[in-house]
């Protein structure tokens, strides 16, 4: 076994009763590092420590250049970094390029017959289908074509994408890429309503859809908010003109929802128009957008965060090599779903300009039980593979000792999107990785486009429960609410901050520059006149601790995001949508832990004067969700209280909320407009017989600080 040495125990820091955000003392037990295995060493992409060096400070930013010249570039960049107007920075300026040329047509000369993507359909009687590099290429052209003559769309022209994991997915984003079109993939579990709001933010004249798929044993019928989502865009004044639908089973429709005369085209029927065609691609600026992914922050409305070409390229083909350590040999699975950031940077862009062999797979992990990612791995030769914490706590529970009846062999293992308990860790080196595979865990955000923090896998020690270092070319600070530096090994908690831009960073939010600007740098930039990068500091939104070893420990989000299953769940979102329900007065939204989610939303909602408190007002609060959001936005509970606790100005009190919710300390509330409401709503919540008060986790206790 690789374990290595102890650390000791961080000790705890209080003073005083109030404490500040970088006093809060956070009380966790040190890990033991574990090594990576020789045979990983031997073949790794990183390994060289002097490669390291040349990303320190003093390089920067030509320390980019190198990520970008894994690229084939059309036109060589003038300048790495424009820093002229802050924070709107510039990447490999005055460079030209096509992504989707990156990650298909020069892949052609040496892995033309290389399996590109393996499909894997969720019913295990359908047998997988391979897509060569030849294939992709030519299937994206038809494409492209398609979208070009038949759609109309040209370069710089929005197009919604809500499609589940499919490879006409992949195939329709680098189409798009091929073209120059800006694609905006809505995740497939995402309402048609949430869709629709999408497209006419980004203001897409054309949606793409599939009519249905499989999911955990059920057909779902997917073209049904095709229909929701041309509504909903039309009510916002953006009219779609045409739906385009890919059939799961080409030649076969199965939805029951019509198909609309002269909207709605079957892509299979409109492609054959298109055989054998070939497209050039388009020649694209470094800083033309690729793409916009939505995500949820402080607001009720989702933002698009707008990611360029050359920058976000470079960027995710850089560390797919160093991290995910992807060589053209390896099969690698990456189980997110590409309507998710990760999906778009490390299974279609990262390891596709990589030319990396890509399993993508239709359903969920523990259908039809919890063997099944296993002997996909298995089948497969799978080496390489991604996951996030809740899909390991959920195949941890369901099947503990599964991954011994399977002959597989993972070198490297990635785990993302949340933190991941020390235990669950241990399960998922030992028994998923056989003791074998090295691990890394990434920490990032939508935003950021890839990794910010992670171990080097076969240079550094891995530690349970930390992301660790930085990885090559960020340099990290964790500033307290005053800007003071929380320094490494203080044991105290603060806001993680990136000093420094990098090239996968986004570019802006579509169509709200300002926003921009005040969500990510306001916070501890001291000159907005600065021209210099050293005062434009990324403001991540999460916390974070570091101990004397340099590894980072991410703890959560500080702001109202709810981290649900690794998925970001905007708490104005969801009490946007309570409070269009006729009978609700009020509405709080805080975030409860769950064994196997992380997070889940608890719903808090206070009725109009005279509405009776029912059983279908819970019920239309859940269904409202649903339509407005999607089932992932589901609430674990809904509380119907009589009032909500509020300060004297009438602001709701969440953190108090999130306290009951949690069995925690609600502490002063004496300050409150109406301190008797919380011992009647903590009763309605617990019972009159009071548990043991819980520590609770940071990012809850800090929860609604920030209102
Ligand atoms: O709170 C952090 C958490 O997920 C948030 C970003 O979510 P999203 O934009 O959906 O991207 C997820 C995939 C990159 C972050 O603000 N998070 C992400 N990775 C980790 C994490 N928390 C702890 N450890 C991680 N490795």
């Amino acid at each position: 076994m690789a374990k290595v040495r102890q650390k000791p125990n961080v000790k705890a820091q209080k003073s005083g009763n109030k404490l500040t955000e970088a006093q809060i003392a956070v009380h966790w037990k040190e890990e033991e590092y574990f090594r990576p295995s020789k045979r990983f060493i031997a073949q790794a992409n990183l390994s060289d420590p002097a490669f390291v060096k040349k990303f320190s400070e003093k390089h920067f930013p030509e320390c980019f250049d190198h990520y970008a010249s894994l690229l084939d570039w059309d036109k060589p960049w003038r300048k790495t970094l424009d820093t002229s107007n802050p924070p709107f920075w510039k990447w490999f300026v005055g460079g030209k390029l096509n992504a989707c040329y990156n990650c298909v047509d020069r892949h052609l000369a040496k892995h033309r017959n290389k399996a590109a993507l393996i499909f894997v359909p969720e019913p295990e009687a359908e047998s997988a289908t391979v897509i060569t590099y030849q294939e992709l290429y030519k299937r994206v052209n038809e494409v492209a074509a398609m979208l070009r003559d038949f759609a109309g769309l040209k370069t710089g022209d929005r197009v919604t994408i809500h499609m589940p994991m499919i490879p006409e997915l992949p195939i329709t984003m680098l189409a798009c890429a091929r073209l120059g079109v800006v694609h905006s993939v809505v995740f497939g579990g995402f309402s048609g309503e949430a869709c629709g709001l999408r497209a006419a933010d980004s203001g897409s004249c054309v949606l793409i859809y599939a009519d249905g798929y499989h999911r955990n044993g059920k057909w779902v019928d997917h073209k049904a908010s095709a229909d929701i989502a041309v509504r909903t865009a039309t009510k916002e004044g953006q009219e779609i003109d045409k739906v385009l639908v890919w059939q799961r089973y080409p030649g076969k429709y199965t939805s029951d929802s019509p198909m609309a005369a002269g909207r709605d085209f079957f892509i299979n029927d409109v492609l054959k128009n298109y055989r054998r065609q070939i497209v050039e691609p388009v020649s694209q600026d470094a800083e033309a957008p690729l793409f916009l992914m939505y995500t949820s922050g402080t607001t009720g409305k989702p933002k698009g965060c707008q990611h360029r070409t050359g920058g976000y390229l470079a960027y995710v083909i850089g560390t797919a090599r160093y991290y995910q350590d992807i060589h053209p040999e390896d099969v690698y699975w990456c189980m997110a779903d590409i309507g998710w950031i990760t999906g778009h940077s490390y299974i279609v862009y990262g390891p596709m300009a990589l030319a990396a062999t890509s399993v993508l797979y239709e359903g969920a992990p523990q259908f039809p039980d919890a063997g099944r990612p296993w002997r996909i791995a298995e089948r497969l030769d799978v080496n390489i593979f991604h996951t996030s914490p809740t899909a390991i706590r959920m195949l941890r529970k369901a099947g503990g000792n599964e991954p011994k009846i399977y002959n597989y062999h993972f070198k490297h293992m990635t785990t993302v999107g949340e933190p991941i308990e020390p235990e669950v860790w241990k399960w998922y080196y030992q028994v998923v990785g056989k003791g074998e595979a090295v691990i890394v865990d990434t920490w990032w955000q939508t935003e950021t486009g890839g990794f910010l923090c992670s171990t080097k896998p076969a240079l550094d020690l891995m530690k349970p429960g930390s992301a660790g270092p930085a990885v090559l070319g960020i340099y990290p600070v964790i500033w307290d609410e005053n800007g003071h530096e929380v320094k490494a090994g203080s044991g105290n908690a603060g806001n993680i901050c990136i000093r420094n831009p990098w090239p996968g960073i986004m570019q802006t939010i579509w169509g709200d520059p300002q926003r921009f600007v005040t969500q990510y740098y306001k916070k501890y930039n001291k000159n907005p006149k600065s021209k210099n990068w050293r005062d434009w500091p990324y403001y991540a939104a999460d916390g974070a601790v570091l101990p004397a070893d340099g590894y980072y420990r991410i703890l959560g989000r500080v702001d109202d995001v709810i981290n649900v299953a690794g998925h970001r769940l905007g708490t104005k979102e969801v009490e946007s949508a309570c409070l269009t329900i006729p009978e609700v007065a009020e509405a709080a939204v805080v975030p409860a832990v769950d064994e196997v989610k992380g997070r889940v939303p608890v719903v808090y909602i206070s009725l109009k004067p005279g509405v009776p408190t029912t059983k279908a007002i819970e019920d239309k609060v859940t269904s409202t969700i649903e339509t407005m959001i999607g089932k992932i936005a589901r609430p674990k509970t809904i509380h119907i209280v009589p009032d909500m606790p509020k300060t004297r100005s009438g602001k709701i009190m969440r953190r108090v909320l999130a306290a009951i919710s949690n069995h925690m300390d609600t502490g002063d509330i004496t300050t409150l407009a109406n301190p008797d409401i919380v011992e009647q709503i903590r009763e309605l919540v617990q019972g009159r017989n009071v548990g043991p008060l819980r520590e609770g986790p940071e990012d809850i206790k800090r929860f609604g600080d920030e209102r």
